[in-house]
C-alpha cells in the first residue's frame, strides 16, 4: 500500500494548504501545525485547547504565533499538553511551554525511566543528535533541539487512562519505539493520534526508528486494527489526517521484522543501556 493508493482515500471534508488543515467535528477542531520536524495538532474546543504531544522546541514561537493569529484564542486556553514519548519531537516544547505558559503537561508513567542514569544520558544526545539529522534531511535547518531529558509530568497517563481536562481522550498504551510509548484516542470522534507508532516517508508507511521491543510494536499496531478509528493522525507525515486502512497497518507490520541498514541499528545499541530497556527485556 502506498501513499496513493491512501490519499484517494482522503477525506473530502478537510481543509488542507498543507501547512495549516483542520477538521471540523460537532464539540471541536482539530488543527495542524507543521512543526520543525513533525505535525503538531490542537484541538479546539469552547473551554479550552488541548494539544496532542510536546513538539520540539524550536516551534515554541510559531505553536504561540499559531495558537493566538490562526485559531484566535489565548495561550491560557491552552490547559494541556499530552506528550506520548520522550523524544525531542515529541517532548522537546512542552517544558518551555509548561514553562512560559503556564500549561500542565500529561504523559506516561514511566517516561522519565528511559533517559535515567548514564545509559539514559548518552541516549538522551543521540536522540537528539538523531533528530538533528533528521532536520537537514528534511531541509528544515540546524536549530537548537536541547531540552531537560526529565519532563516530571504533571498528571501521570496508564493504560485506558482518561486525559485530565478533556475526558473524551484516553491514552492507549503502545509501546515498541521506546517502552513507554502512547497513542491519543477520542473514541468520540473516532481519532486516533498514533505518534511515531506509524512513519510516513513520503513514499511508503513504515514503522518507527527504532523499533526497540518489535513483538510489542506488533501488538501495538494490533491496537490500531481493534479500535479501527475513523482517523488516524500520525507525527510524521504529509497528510494532516489519514482514513483508517486495514491494508496499511498490516503492511507496516509485515515490515517490523525487516533487518534495518547498520547506521539505523548504531541508534538501537545505545538504548540497550537505558534503564527502562533493561527492565522490560528482562
Ligand atoms: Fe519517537
Amino acid at each position: 500500500m502506498n501513499l496513493k493508493d491512501i490519499s484517494s482515500k482522503y477525506s473530502s471534508s478537510t481543509k488542507s494548504n498543507n501547512a495549516k488543515a483542520f477538521l471540523k467535528f460537532k464539540d471541536c477542531t482539530l488543527h495542524l501545525h507543521k512543526g520543525y520536524v513533525q505535525n503538531n495538532y490542537i484541538v479546539e474546543y469552547n473551554d479550552g485547547l488541548l494539544m496532542l504531544d510536546g513538539a520540539s522546541r524550536p516551534d515554541v514561537d510559531s505553536l504561540e504565533g499559531f495558537i493566538t493569529k490562526d485559531i484566535n484564542r489565548s495561550m491560557s486556553d491552552l490547559r494541556l499538553i499530552a506528550v506520548t514519548h520522550c523524544h525531542p519531537d515529541h517532548a522537546g516544547a512542552a517544558h518551555l511551554m509548561r514553562k512560559k505558559f503556564s500549561i500542565a503537561i500529561a504523559a506516561p508513567e514511566s517516561i522519565d525511566l528511559w533517559y535515567s542514569g548514564f545509559g539514559g544520558a548518552l541516549q538522551h544526545i543521540s536522540d537528539t543528535l538523531q533528530s538533528t539529522f533528521m532536520a537537514t534531511q528534511m531541509k528544515s535547518g540546524i536549530k537548537w533541539l536541547y531540552y531537560k531529558r526529565k519532563l516530571n509530568p504533571d498528571f501521570i497517563l496508564s493504560n485506558n487512562s482518561r486525559l485530565p481536562f478533556f475526558n473524551d481522550w484516553q491514552a492507549i498504551n503502545a509501546p515498541g519505539h521506546t517502552g513507554h510509548n502512547i497513542m491519543l484516542y477520542n473514541e468520540k470522534n473516532s481519532i486516533i493520534y498514533i505518534a511515531d507508532s506509524i512513519i510516513d516517508n513520503g513514499s511508503k508507511f513504515l514503522p518507527p526508528v527504532p523499533v526497540l521491543f518489535p513483538e510489542m510494536m506488533k501488538e501495538s499496531l494490533a491496537m490500531i486494527k481493534k479500535i479501527k478509528p475513523e482517523y488516524l493522525l500520525l507525527a510524521h507525515s504529509s497528510m494532516p489526517f489519514l482514513r483508517y486502512n486495514e491494508q496499511m497497518i498490516d503492511s507496516v507490520i509485515k515490515k517490523i521484522d525487516a533487518k534495518d541498514p547498520l547506521f539505523i541499528r548504531f541508534f538501537y545499541l545505545l538504548s540497550k543501556f537505558t534503564g527502562q530497556y533493561r527492565a522490560l527485556k528482562k
